[in-house]
């Protein structure tokens, strides 16, 4: 500050002389095409001017550059020099690189071919690599990658990262302390479901959506303002340090074990893999697991475990030799829309379908995606001939994520939504309200007719085996089914006459249909189709209800006193055995011989869990997480999705989310995965 009048003249004169700088610069800059200074230069004299101008505002002025808005899109955050520069990866798309990889590791190591290497394999997460400077175990300093040897300074943005420690705890023990100075390697990203609320909301705001998680993540991260940052939840995985050699640790693993001991977060799922069979089933299992982690993971990463063979082993062209990536197939791809049709669907929704050339994704081939609905066709301007990307994401349905507008050629044609359903020639209508257009042919549409058999047989309804897509399509058509319980009256001739049906398949399918008059009561009640009526929700109502009959007398009041049962749910259920033709259909179905088993009380089980209700949360070690439920049930437990004081325990898995903390906030018992198996194996 300064505290004469002398000192205020200075500051003056060198705010004048700042501003006619940056205005000079700028000139140079915008007009003349030809700067003078490199951006840092010029973002240093805007940023004293900003100070300046800020701790006197009495020298503030509306002209001074400072008042432009995106005075100059100079770098806009300070370099910042690695140590040792960040390196990448080399990739390996399949099976045979990887084997090379491994070949090569051996030979340049000298050592025999039938040797095992041991290797650290870990999950490739999807974000953006940063480095984290900790001086006597202070978060001094984090950067971006940049060019692998100089970064941006981001470390007011990296601060609002949570999971990111401003210091590092203390060891617990003094040979497993952290060096004076200790460069942390990490990857930041978004999660799935964080990505997909920040897009929400920028939707909502008319702002424009990020394609991805992994561009969220940057964009993020890349703010001026942290109070952005701060607002967009981010997390990290940390995979590395700089400089390993002073540690207490040999190996990449041991090193993984050592920093969350610092506070520092690091990955599940890393294992020590011995040998390249060992890695290649470790690809195998954690590409299985991808649609169901939380975050995205574009491959698995390998290294050499031990650090002291790493250093003979050295680098490359900016990538080390003793590391590969063993990417997965890429979610995304560009490809042609050749036609969109409408597909009318179990309930009549009319959902335009786009066909389009093949393209794989995730390594499956694709050539058909969901449009949603009119309004999403609108909004993202899709055209019949436009080259679009398209995404798979998890188990869902590819869609179309944004039209390359780029490569239109002005032949595209625009689609409308049909206003007679394509196959009964019924109306369709939109109600009030509604996105989705819907055709009132009920019971006379083949499509809805074909669909809803089709649901009733299907594997997790009545699990009808050999009663496929093509046979229900042929059953339908030729008028023999019109509704499920038609099938119960289907006889040898019947399944004889249609297409391509020997006489021992047709015998096969009979069994199939009688066997499936005995499937507990809430696969039936799922299999009926009723709107909002998934199988989680067909359990809870029959567990509450106990019988058919009482379900379907229940009032909505009934309905909604269920846990887990909202009003709208309440209401469809109600709706739906309030309607006669529905009723009629039950009556049909019990009249030919269903008799679904109601569950026996849980209580009555004994089950170990019985009467309890359990939420999970975070990603499971040793099972998917269908899987413990399914345990969980099959001990009497009530498998429910939001903790509340009346939850009785909760399973926490690894990187769990805001369930895990209201758990603890709310006193709910809190069990590792560990814990909840040796309950439901009884040797708790
Ligand atoms: S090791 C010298 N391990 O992948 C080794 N990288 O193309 C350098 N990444 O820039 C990276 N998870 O952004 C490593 N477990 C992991 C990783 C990982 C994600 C990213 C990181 C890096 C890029 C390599």
């Amino acid at each position: 500050m300064p505290r004469t009048s002398s000192d205020l003249a200075r500051l003056r004169e060198r705010t004048a002389e700042l501003r006619k700088a940056l205005d000079y610069h700028n000139y140079r800059y915008y007009v003349l095409d030809d700067p003078e200074i490199s951006d840092a230069e010029y973002d240093r004299l805007l940023r004293e001017l900003e100070t300046i101008e800020r701790e006197h505002p009495e020298l503030a002025d509306p002209d001074s550059p400072t008042q432009r808005v995106g005075a100059r899109p100079s770098e806009r955050f300070e370099p910042a020099r690695h140590g040792v520069p960040m390196l990448s990866l080399a990739n390996a798309f399949d099976v045979e690189e990887v084997r090379e990889f491994d070949r090569r590791v051996k030979r340049l190591l000298g050592l025999d071919e039938a040797a095992r290497v041991e290797y650290s394999a870990e999950p490739k997460t999807d974000g953006l690599a940063v480095e984290l400077v900790y001086e006597r175990g202070a978060f001094t300093l984090g950067s971006t990658r940049g060019d692998g040897v100089t970064g941006e300074d981001i470390t007011r943005n990296l601060r609002t990262v949570r999971a990111l420690p401003i210091r590092l705890r203390e060891p617990r023990s003094p040979d497993r302390a952290w060096p004076e100075r200790l460069e942390v390697r990490a990857e930041v990203f978004m999660r799935i479901k964080d990505f997909e609320e920040l897009n929400a909301r920028r939707l909502e705001a008319g702002e424009p959506l990020f394609a991805n998680p992994r561009n969220a993540a940057a964009g993020s991260l890349r703010q001026l303002d942290p109070r952005i940052t701060a607002s967009r939840r981010l997390d990290l995985f940390c995979y590395g340090v700089a400089r390993p050699e002073g540690l207490p640790v040999a190996t990449q693993t041991d090193l993984l074990a050592l920093l969350p001991e610092w506070g520092l977060k690091t990955a599940p799922i890393v294992e020590r893999c011995d040998g390249i069979e060992a890695i290649l089933d470790y690809h195998r299992r954690v590409a299985a697991m991808r649609d169901s982690l939380p975050y995205e993971i574009d491959g698995i990463v390998i290294k050499v475990n031990r650090f002291d063979l790493q250093r003979r082993l050295g680098e490359i062209s900016r990538s080390p030799r003793w590391a590969l990536a063993f990417k997965f197939e890429p979610r995304q791809g560009t490809t042609r829309i050749l036609d969109i049709v409408a597909q009318v669907g179990r309930t009549g929704a009319l959902t335009p379908v786009a066909i389009m050339e093949p393209v794989r994704l995730s390594g499956v081939e694709v050539s058909r995606a969901t449009l949603h609905n009119q309004d999403e066709i609108d909004k993202k301007d899709i055209r019949i001939g436009d080259w679009v990307v398209v995404q798979r994401a998890g188990d869902v349905i590819p869609e179309v994520v944004k039209v390359v507008t780029e490569r239109r050629t002005g032949e595209e044609r625009p689609y409308r939504l049909p206003s007679r359903c394509p196959e009964c020639g019924s109306e369709v209508v939109r109600q009030n309200g509604e996105a989705v257009a819907r055709c009132v042919g009920g019971l006379v549409c083949p499509a809805q007719m074909r669909e809803g058999i089709r649901h009733f047989a299907s594997k997790r309804a009545m699990d009808i085996d050999g009663l496929g897509d093509k046979l229900v399509t042929r059953l339908v058509e030729s008028g023999k089914v019109k509704r499920p319980s038609d099938l119960y009256h289907l006889t040898k001739a019947d399944l004889l006459e249609m297409e391509r049906m020997a006489d021992r398949s047709a015998g096969n399918i009979l069994r199939n249909i009688e066997q499936s008059k005995a499937r507990p009561l809430d696969r039936f009640v799922f299999a009926l189709g009723i709107r909002h009526v998934g199988e989680t929700v067909a359990r809870l109502l029959v567990e509450a209800m106990g019988s058919l009959d009482a379900l379907m007398d229940a009032s909505t009041d009934d309905l909604q006193r269920i846990r887990g049962i909202g009003p709208e749910v309440a209401a469809s259920v109600h709706e739906f055995f309030r309607e006669p033709r529905n009723r009629g259909e039950v009556k049909r179905l019990l009249a030919a011989g269903v008799a679904p088993v109601p569950p026996a009380p849980a209580a009555a089980r004994g089950g170990r869990l019985a009467g309890k209700s359990i939420v999970f949360t975070g990603t499971l070690e040793h099972m998917t997480r269908e899987a413990a439920q399914a345990r969980a049930r099959d001990e009497g437990a009530r498998v429910v999705e939001s903790v509340s004081k009346k939850t009785d325990y909760v399973v926490v898995g690894a990187d769990p989310g805001s369930k895990a903390e209201k758990a603890r906030a709310l006193g709910v018992r809190i069990l590792s995965e560990a814990e909840f198996l040796r309950l439901v194996d009884g040797d708790a």
